[in-house]
């Protein structure tokens, strides 16, 4: 079939077969579809949507556009977390080393920053050393003899993904839940896995600002990866202020080390962590249930069996043997350091999530455009999380910045970040629901 042909189809709302989504994306792949082409179907399923049937079938297209990795080597089960986004969202970087220590295999293929929110590649990168773009042999070598390795995609795999996605950036159409399933699972599914948990994020530092919103993606993601064969559940996490006390890059992969080192305890991000562990390790069927695999978790993180894990990966990677022990060493200082104080006292009740994003990206630890360089040492850190009693001087997190100038814009922006109030809030729960297949 034509591509105008099943452009016109999916506009005029007729359902897509299998082959003609398989045609269509294929050539899509070998470059036969044309741009406008591309941004007419995007349109048009932004506009009338897809049946299941329709989005497996995109999903699987664009996962077979490229290679689909075999880890059959490894008698691990495979098994893989992904985030929909949000600020100071370290998960990735500890959960990773945890689910390797195990006993999971983990091929973690991460992202960039997106909009205002983190990506997983930028904060790696501020490891001196860490290539993101390892050989495929190196790679599998990681993964096999550590557990996990953390890289970025790479142009093999699923490439439709890859040119559809720079299409739909610029033209209105990154918000469609069959389009965001296809693309996401495309990529994870090439990945090789067994298993699947996503952190669906709602909140204001979220793209998915309403429980609704949330739900309706989540349940997507699932049914799609699930009637794809990969185990998939889904859990919707509140991001409503940033999850780490950090957010920017070196800050975050310093505040990484210092959760696996188990500085972090008894915080926000150690819940959602070892809940995200325990998920992955039930999925993948190597624990029975949610307690004693939480358990497992726990100990692997006490015991610094999962800092040991990062370590290696990183240094597998490229990035100095000595990372875990020396950080202060190798994550390079911003020029600049100021506490951001409390105009008043009272409570933390309320953060613009959104708003901490833009303010790293600000300060250069984000991009504006794709081929933005950015500065890996910007960024806050000590945030403090809602519900804290703050004096009136006292500080409610630090930001790093290149000058005193940036310091001083970044800083006064923090303060109105936050809003402080005569009573304490009533505590958001970490997890709203679970999702599963
Ligand atoms: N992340 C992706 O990889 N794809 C989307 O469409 C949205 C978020």
């Amino acid at each position: 079939m034509l591509p105008q042909e099943t452009i016109r189809r999916k506009r005029s709302g007729e359902p897509l077969s299998r082959e003609e989504i398989a045609r269509f994306v294929a050539g899509v792949t070998d470059g036969s579809v044309s741009e406008g082409q591309v941004a007419a179907f995007a349109m048009a399923v932004w506009f009338n949507g897809m049946a299941r049937d329709e989005t497996v079938a995109l999903t699987l297209a664009m996962r077979d556009s490229g290679d689909v990795l075999d880890w059959s080597h490894i008698d691990r089960p495979i098994a893989d977390k992904h985030s929909t986004g949000g600020v100071g969202d370290n998960v990735s970087l500890v959960l990773a080393p945890i689910a390797a220590a195990c006993g999971l295999a983990v091929p973690m293929i991460s992202g960039r920053g997106l909009g205002h929110t983190g990506g997983t590649l930028d904060k790696l990168e501020s490891i001196p050393g860490y290539t993101i773009m390892p050989s495929a042999d190196l790679f599998r070598r990681t993964v096999k003899d550590i557990g996990c390795a953390i890289i970025g995609q790479t142009t093999a795999l699923a490439p439709a993904d890859k040119r559809i996605y720079a299409i739909r950036d610029v033209t209105a159409t990154v918000d469609s839940v069959p389009l965001i399933t296809a693309s996401i699972l495309s990529k994870k599914l090439a990945a090789g896995l067994q298993s699947l948990v996503l952190d669906v994020k709602v909140g204001n530092g979220a793209f998915m600002t309403e429980i609704s919103e949330a739900e309706t993606l989540a349940r997507s993601l699932v049914e799609v990866a699930n009637g794809a064969g990969v185990k998939t559940s889904a859990l919707i996490t509140d991001m409503n202020q940033p999850l780490a006390d950090a957010a920017g890059n070196a800050v975050e992969i310093a505040n990484c080390i210092a959760f696996l080192k188990s500085e972090k305890t008894g915080t926000r991000l150690e819940r959602i962590v070892l809940a995200f562990a325990a998920e992955m390790l039930v999925l993948s069927g190597l624990e029975k249930d949610a307690t004693a695999a939480e358990a497992k978790a726990a100990q692997a993180l006490a015991s610094g069996a999962a800092a040991e894990t990062f370590g290696r990966m990183v240094h597998a990677l490229g990035g100095p043997a000595d990372l875990m022990e020396k950080a202060g060493a190798y994550l390079q200082p911003a020029p600049v350091i100021l506490a951001v104080t409390a105009s008043k006292a009272g409570y933390l009740v309320s953060c613009d999530t959104r708003g901490v994003g833009l303010a790293v990206i600000e300060l250069g630890g984000g991009r504006s455009r794709p081929d933005d360089a950015i500065d890996h040492r910007v960024g806050f850190d000590r945030l403090l999380p809602l519900g804290t009693k703050v004096e009136k001087g006292g500080e409610i997190g630090r930001v790093h910045a290149a000058n005193a100038a940036d310091a001083a814009r970044a800083s006064a922006r923090l303060a109105e970040i936050y809003r402080i109030a005569p009573e304490t809030p009533s505590p958001a729960p970490d997890i709203l629901t679970r999702i599963s297949g």
